[in-house]
């Protein structure tokens, strides 16, 4: 089976999930927090090597104080829990985004969780927090236009290398795939420089209700669509540098 080196993930529908149980939204939250641990789990057992997971968007900060607070407590709570799985399936926890905005004390912990599982080469999870693609492009300009400003770049060597060189995390591969659950056919903002080439795979399951069985199913779909990159024949890989056409 080809599988995906990179898979992204937009855990949509932790809110309707709860809501169309008559629970508050928090519990949701909550039984989102269990399906991002069986996923982990799952994605390492299947042999992908990236896994991406939007976990708070940049417009999450538009949310309710509460709800920002539980989501906080949840993320602290699964960075605490989930370490020492981490460390025995050999997994490295990395995080994107415009973390400086984070609860000083979660930052503290994940920064922890990164460096001791730093060396883990099972597979790469990546959280992305307090994080937009848009916000991603700006924060790589500015360090570009810092290093014009230093004499240390001119702007006609800015090309699509440089600047992916300055996004948060360069060295990881695009995803191949990106999966979004609930339904909304949209990338709200997530991996906008990275995802040009990805595949969409849109289930209609709230995140909470995603399965092992679910995530299967969508590298099966991936392994069915022919990639062709913009190209007129299929190709295996992504071209190195823009295709035209
Ligand atoms: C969308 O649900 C999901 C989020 C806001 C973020 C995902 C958060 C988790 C899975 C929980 C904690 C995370 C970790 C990594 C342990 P929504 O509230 O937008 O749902 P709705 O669209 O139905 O309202």
């Amino acid at each position: 089976m080809r599988l995906p080196e990179h898979v992204g993930i937009i855990m949509d529908g932790n809110g309707r999930w709860a809501t169309s149980r008559g629970l508050p939204r928090v519990l949701g939250h909550r039984a989102g927090a269990e399906a991002v641990r069986r996923i982990v789990e799952a994605s390492r057992e299947a042999g992908v090597r990236y896994l991406t997971l939007y976990a708070f968007s940049w417009e999450n900060w538009d949310r309710p104080s509460q709800e920002i607070q539980e989501l906080m407590g949840l993320l602290d709570e699964f960075i605490q829990r989930e370490l020492e799985r981490l460390l025995a399936n050999r997994i490295q926890l990395r995080v994107i985004g415009r973390i400086h905005e984070l609860p000083t004390g979660v930052l503290a912990n994940l920064r922890s969780a990164a460096a001791q599982t730093a060396a883990n080469d099972g597979m790469t999870l990546t959280l992305a927090l307090s994080y937009g693609g848009r916000q991603e492009i700006v924060d790589a300009a500015r360090r570009l236009a810092e290093q014009v400003q230093q004499g240390l770049l001119q702007p006609d060597q800015i090309d699509e290398e440089r600047l992916r060189q300055a996004l948060y995390a360069p060295d990881l591969p695009d995803p191949d795939l990106i999966i979004r659950t609930s339904g909304e056919q949209r990338l709200s903002n997530f991996l906008l420089w990275q995802s040009s080439y990805a595949e969409l795979y849109v289930t209609p399951k709230f995140w909470p209700d995603f399965t092992k069985d679910d995530l299967v199913e969508a590298l099966v779909e991936f392994e069915r669509r022919e990639r062709r990159f913009g190209r007129t024949s299929a190709v295996s890989a992504a071209p190195s540098s823009t295709p035209r056409g």
